[in-house]
């Protein structure tokens, strides 16, 4: 992974940020990397994140997938972290499988019933992944996945694997139906652990190269280092942080490639449910080059000043030509690709922001493989680390997140919780 700030850089036209603040601003990442690297060493909570590339086991996680490896479609039933790291890494590299990975998150009864109605289920196996093991919608989406497979009259214990900690509901249940399961690492909270079994059991079973995405994070472990100058993800990491605190707030993510608009949803949850805390934090968006081209970017580029870009781009794809016409104000297009036409248009669109002095950065992938895309959700993940350190935040709880967890299962009749209480009373007063 490439990091390039130079256009989130001021200049004598365009606001930023000054490369004298951000070499300020370098003491405090040294200090921050220190903290880093002591919370890894010592294993502590969330930092642990930071060692997955070395501690999991690819041979664990496919050999637990072994008796599902056959099926032609592999079904998530996770949210937040237990599946957006997953659905990043098979929606990337869905070109390479003939296995479909479909994720249920969503209790949307519609949208449930559509995707179950359409798959093969005595073909697809079950992923189910909670780190708690308590989270309502994906203990009712896993039973609802299980009814329907029972009333197709196949046997789901045979399909279904489990990723949960060491006790819960969740494990309650594997252990009494006896299913094959993975643990969560501890100390790797949600959305750190794409690159944990919570993440790799999808893309195993589509069998996609898990060595090579740990590899990949490796490689962005071996660099982080105490100088945002020298390490791609802490530059990330300290230039956003830099850029907000001057008031551009609003970090749009914009990937150059059908083929990674999830991992800007995987990034939005990163980013915000970690660094949004205090009063502080930077705002995500998702956009989708070129798709939003012809929507967004009109704000980016004219809006208030309160925002930013972050470019994902990568330049090795399979590409195809366009077909000549006789049409001669199409002629142009008869001498491209589809992937020349999409490179120019990302040029001239982060060339536009920066005439504008809109601040934006990008982030290189060779290609989109298992390697780079390894590198790249470790290196979003130590960008975000070194931003929690900046900021002063912790950024591996989720206070909020919680508070909303326990009122729905207090207002569904799932215990006494005062969070549900409080909601119950709002709507008494409405
Ligand atoms: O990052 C997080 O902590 C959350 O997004 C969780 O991953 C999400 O709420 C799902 O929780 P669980 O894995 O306990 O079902």
């Amino acid at each position: 992974m490439n990091v390039d700030i130079g256009n989130a850089l001021a200049s004598v036209s365009a606001p930023g940020v000054s490369r004298g603040s951000l070499e300020a601003l370098d003491e405090q990442v040294a200090a921050a990397h220190e903290r880093i690297e002591t919370g890894r060493a010592n294993r502590e909570h969330g930092y642990e994140a930071l060692n997955l590339p070395d501690r999991t086991d690819p041979e664990t996680i496919r050999s637990a997938v072994e008796p599902i490896a056959d099926a032609d479609a592999i079904i998530t039933v996770g949210i937040g972290g237990s599946a957006l790291g997953a659905a990043t890494i098979t929606d990337a590299l869905a070109g390479e499988s003939e296995t479909e990975a479909i994720y249920l998150d969503n209790v949307d009864p519609e949208w449930v019933s559509s995707r179950l109605e359409r798959l093969p289920l005595e073909r697809t196996a079950i992923n189910v992944v909670s780190r708690s093991g308590t989270t309502a919608e994906t203990l009712a989406n896993f039973l609802v996945v299980r009814d329907a497979f029972e009333s197709a009259g196949v046997d789901w214990t045979d399909r279904t694997i489990v990723t949960t900690g060491d006790s819960g509901p969740l494990r309650d249940l594997s252990d009494r139906h006896d299913l094959p399961s993975l643990k969560v690492p501890d100390g790797v909270p949600g959305r750190f652990s794409a690159l944990s079994s919570v993440g790799l059991v999808a893309p195993a079973v589509c069998g996609h190269d898990l060595e090579a995405l740990l590899e990949g994070a490796a490689a962005e472990a071996d660099s982080l280092s105490g100088s945002l100058f020298e390490c791609p993800a802490y530059a990330y990491g300290a230039t956003t942080y830099a850029l907000d605190a001057r008031g551009a707030g609003i970090n749009a993510m914009v990937p150059y490639s059908e083929s990674l608009e999830t991992s800007a949803e995987w990034f939005a949850q990163l980013w915000a449910e970690s660094l949004g805390k205090d009063d502080l934090g930077q705002t995500p968006v998702r956009a989708l080059g070129v798709t939003d081209q012809h929507s967004q970017l009109q704000l980016y580029r004219a809006g208030p000043r309160d925002k930013f870009v972050t470019f994902v781009t990568t330049r090795q794809r399979r590409d195809r030509s366009i077909p000549e016409t006789d049409v001669e104000d199409l002629a142009y297009l008869g001498d491209a690709t589809l992937g020349e036409l999409l490179e120019a248009e990302f040029e001239a669109t982060e060339a536009s922001l920066a005439a504008a002095g809109r601040p934006n950065v990008r982030i290189e992938l060779e290609s989109v493989d298992e390697y780079e895309l390894g590198g790249f959700l470790y290196g979003m993940e130590a960008a975000c680390v070194l931003a929690g350190e900046l900021y002063g935040v912790n950024t591996f709880e989720q206070p909020a997140v919680e508070w909303a967890k326990k009122a729905t299962r207090g207002l569904l009749g799932g215990g006494a919780f005062e969070e549900a209480e409080a909601v119950a009373e709002k709507t008494e007063l409405r």
